[in-house]
C-alpha cells in the first residue's frame, strides 16, 4: 500500500483514519481523496531536507500536479512556493488569497490576457521561455507599477533525464526554454540587462519529470552553475538565483518502493552538486529554488470509484468496470502509466484473481490497470486506485461528457470537501443555442 492506509475491523479500507466505504456512499464516487497531514509532511520534508543543507532555499510546488483554492491556502500555510504554468492557475492562486510574491509564472506561450493579469496582481518570479516573450515583456514591463519586474530565464541545459519522451523537457530540441548553444540564452540574458526594465534573479531548468536516477540532476547543475559563470564573466552581473525545477519520481507500485531516491537523497545530491559547482566554476552560492509536484502530491492521493459491470470471457480476460476511467485518470493512455489498486470493502481475503480495471468511457484503451491481482470482485464493491494525487485531478476532462470528481482532504479521520463533484448540469453550462437553431414560435 501506498501512503498512510490501513484496514479497519470491518475490512475495510482506511485512509488517513476514513473509511472509504463511508466515503464512498455519502460523497459518490468517482471521488479523489488525499491525506492532508501527508501532503503537509510531504511539504515540510522538502523544506527540512533542503534548509539543512544550504542556506538559502525555496521550495515551489508546482502547481500543475494538482492545484485547487484549499491546496494553495495549504501551501501558503506550509510557507511554500507555487509554480504556475497559466492564467487560470495563477488565478486559483490569486483568488484563495495566495501571496503572490511567492508565486512563479511559467509557460512557453504565454497570451496576452495571461500577461495582463499577471502583471496587474504582480509576480513573484516570472520565468522567461523565449526572446520573442522578452521582446514583449521589455515593452510591458515598463509599465510595471511594483517597481522592476523579477525574471528568470528558462535554460535547456541539455540533458537526457531518461524518462518517458512526454515528459522529457531539458533537452536542446525541446519547445521549452533557451537553448545555450550559439550563445543564444546569454544573449538573450544579456538583452534583458540592458533593458533597465527587469529584475533579472537567475536562470531556471527542469529536465523532465518521474525521473528516477539522480545523475541527470548532478550533470543539470554543472550546466548550469557553469552558464550563471559565463555570465558574470560576460557582463559583470553575478545573477542571484538558481531554479533547478522538479522532476524526482515517486513509486506507483508496491514493487518500484526502492527504485527511487528518497526526498533526502535528492536534497544531498542538489545541493552537493551547487556547492561543488559553485567552488569550481568561481561564482557565490545563489539562493535556490525546486518545484517538486509529483512527489509532494501523489503518494497523498487516490481514487475511489464504484464497481459496475463485471464481465468474464472465458480462458481470455475478466473485465471489472468502474465508474471513471481515462476522464479522470489520462496517465494510462498517455504514458503507459502503472498503477496499484484495492477493494476498499473487502481489502484482505484469499483466492486472488486476475483482472483488466477498465473506466466506462468509449474507447478500447480507456484501461486503468491492465492486469492486476485482486480479491473477487462484484458489483457494488469499492475500488481504490492509489498514487492519483498528481496529475490526475489537474488533468482530468470531461470526455464523454462524463462530469469530473469532486477532490476531498481526510483532516483529522474526516472528509472535507475542497472541489465539489460536477454535475450533469456543469455540463452545458457553457452551452449556447443560437436564435438560428431556436424551434420557430417558441
Ligand atoms: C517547469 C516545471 N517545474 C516543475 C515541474 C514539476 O515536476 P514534478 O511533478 O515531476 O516534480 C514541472 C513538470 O513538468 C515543470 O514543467
Amino acid at each position: 500500500m501506498l501512503g498512510n492506509k490501513a484496514v479497519n475491523e470491518k475490512n475495510h479500507l482506511e485512509i488517513a483514519g476514513c473509511d472509504v466505504v463511508l466515503l464512498a456512499d455519502k460523497l459518490g464516487t468517482p471521488l479523489y481523496v488525499f491525506d492532508e497531514a501527508l501532503l503537509r509532511e510531504n511539504m515540510r520534508e522538502y523544506k527540512k531536507v533542503f534548509e539543512e543543507r544550504y542556506p538559502e532555499v525555496s521550495i515551489a510546488f508546482a502547481g500543475k500536479a494538482f492545484l485547487c483554492s484549499a491546496m494553495c491556502r495549504v501551501l501558503g500555510q506550509e510557507g511554500l512556493w507555487l509554480d504556475t504554468v497559466s492564467g487560470g492557475e495563477y488565478y486559483t492562486a490569486l483568488g484563495s488569497g495566495f501571496p503572490m510574491e511567492q508565486v512563479l509564472f511559467h509557460g512557453n506561450n504565454k497570451s496576452p490576457e495571461e500577461h495582463s493579469l499577471v502583471l496587474k496582481n504582480g509576480i513573484g518570479r516570472w520565468v522567461i521561455d523565449s526572446e520573442s516573450e522578452l521582446d514583449l515583456l521589455i515593452e510591458e514591463a515598463q509599465k510595471y507599477e511594483r517597481g522592476k519586474l523579477p525574471v528568470f530565464f528558462r535554460i535547456t541545459p541539455g540533458i537526457d533525464p531518461h524518462t518517458h519522451a512526454f515528459i522529457t523537457t531539458g533537452k536542446v530540441d525541446s519547445k521549452f526554454g533557451l537553448p545555450l548553444m550559439e550563445g543564444i540564452a546569454l544573449l538573450v540574458v544579456q538583452k534583458a540587462l540592458s533593458c533597465g526594465y527587469l529584475d533579472v534573479k537567475g536562470i531556471h531548468c527542469h529536465i523532465g519529470s518521474q525521473i528516477d536516477t539522480l545523475e541527470p540532476f548532478g550533470k543539470a547543475i554543472e550546466v548550469m552553475v557553469r552558464f550563471l559563470a559565463e555570465v558574470g564573466e560576460k557582463t559583470r552581473c553575478l545573477l542571484p538565483e538558481l531554479d533547478l525545477g522538479g522532476g524526482l519520481g515517486v513509486p506507483y507500485l508496491d514493487e518500484d518502493k526502492g527504485r527511487f531516491p528518497s526526498v533526502e537523497s535528492y536534497a544531498e545530491i542538489i545541493c552537493g552538486a551547487v556547492k561543488e559547482n559553485c567552488q569550481k566554476y568561481k561564482v557565490p552560492l545563489p539562493h535556490l529554488f525546486v518545484e517538486p509536484g509529483r512527489s509532494i502530491g501523489n503518494t497523498a492521493g487516490s481514487t475511489i470509484y464504484r464497481v459496475g459491470t463485471v464481465k468474464e470471457i472465458p480462458g481470455i480476460k475478466k473485465y471489472v468496470a468502474v465508474d471513471g476511467g481515462m476522464a479522470d485518470n489520462p496517465r494510462p493512455v498517455l504514458y503507459d502509466a502503472k498503477y496499484q489498486s484495492l477493494v476498499g470493502n473487502r481489502v484482505l481475503g484469499g483466492g486472488k484473481e486476475k483482472v483488466s480495471i477498465v473506466g466506462k468511457c468509449c474507447e478500447t484503451g480507456d484501461v486503468i490497470i491492465g492486469d492486476t491481482e485482486l480479491v473477487p470482485v462484484m458489483r457494488g464493491d469499492v475500488l481504490v486506485v492509489e498514487g492519483t494525487g498528481a496529475y490526475n485531478h489537474s488533468m482530468a476532462s470531461n470526455y464523454n461528457m462524463i462530469p469530473r470528481p469532486g477532490v476531498v482532504f481526510i483532516r483529522e479521520g474526516k472528509p472535507v470537501l475542497v472541489v465539489r463533484p460536477e454535475s450533469w448540469y456543469d455540463l452545458t453550462r457553457r452551452d449556447i443555442i443560437p436564435d438560428y437553431l431556436q424551434e420557430e414560435g417558441e
